[in-house]
């Protein structure tokens, strides 16, 4: 049977689990897993956790109401959502970093765009960390939680100097993570996968709105530089 700690590193991408002298280790890739086994420990794959997930939160209390339990979540999904609030919190964060820093030609469309972008986002975490608690989450959306992911996906993004093409790469983060629970066979009830394709939904009109203006910024150079501070 899967632990806690099995869902939640598969959850984070670390497919493969290595033991050795009663050390576990969670790792993306095979062969990182075979060598930190070695020859003496064991390694293997968690490729079944997804099927066998539909089983009960363990924090959700044996009392709840039939009405109750109708929302509660299974660990996956809440830990997936977990990452998803943390994605769009990094997200707010990083559309409102370059809302204040537009300038030159085009200022105040660009103003105005991030402005959209930062609002329309903070309105889904909310929404979503909501649903996550309501469905026996809370914990996840702990400051202990989120701390941790909203720091990891802004240092990856911080590394795009170009606003526009920061914003592309942290909305084809969020879709991929949205696509994966969808798809991940952890259990998702209707009203959930309903809210999370709207935001795949919105999203899509956000990555129409940066290609374009990353498109005509990459046909005007000078431009695009005073952009790459
Ligand atoms: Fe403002």
């Amino acid at each position: 049977m899967p632990t806690k700690q099995d869902i939640t590193q598969y959850c984070r991408g670390n497919r493969f689990v290595a033991v050795r002298g009663g050390k576990t280790s969670y790792v993306p890739r095979r062969a990182q897993a075979l060598a930190l086994a070695g020859p003496q420990g064991q390694a293997y794959e968690l490729a079944d956790v997804p099927s066998r997930s539909v089983r009960r939160n363990p924090e959700i209390s044996p009392e709840t109401t039939p009405a109750e339990d109708a929302y509660k979540l299974d660990i996956g999904a809440i830990t997936f959502c977990g990452g998803i609030v943390a994605l769009l919190i990094a997200m707010r964060t990083m559309y409102q970093s370059a809302h204040w820093q537009a300038h030159g030609p085009g200022f105040y469309g660009d103003h105005k765009l991030f402005s959209d972008l930062y609002k329309s986002v903070e309105a889904e975490y909310d929404t979503l960390a909501e649903k996550v608690t309501a469905g026996g989450g809370a914990y996840v959306v702990d400051l202990d939680n989120l701390a941790p992911a909203i720091k990891s996906s802004s240092m990856l993004w911080a590394r795009v100097a170009d606003p526009f093409e920061r914003g592309l790469k942290a909305e084809a983060d969020l879709a991929a993570t949205i696509n994966e629970l969808l798809n991940s066979g952890f259990k998702v009830p209707r009203g959930l996968q309903t809210f999370l394709e709207s935001i795949l939904d919105a999203h899509g009109k956000n990555v129409y709105f940066l290609t374009q203006r990353a498109d005509s910024l990459r046909e005007n150079p000078a431009r695009r530089t005073r952009y790459c501070r």
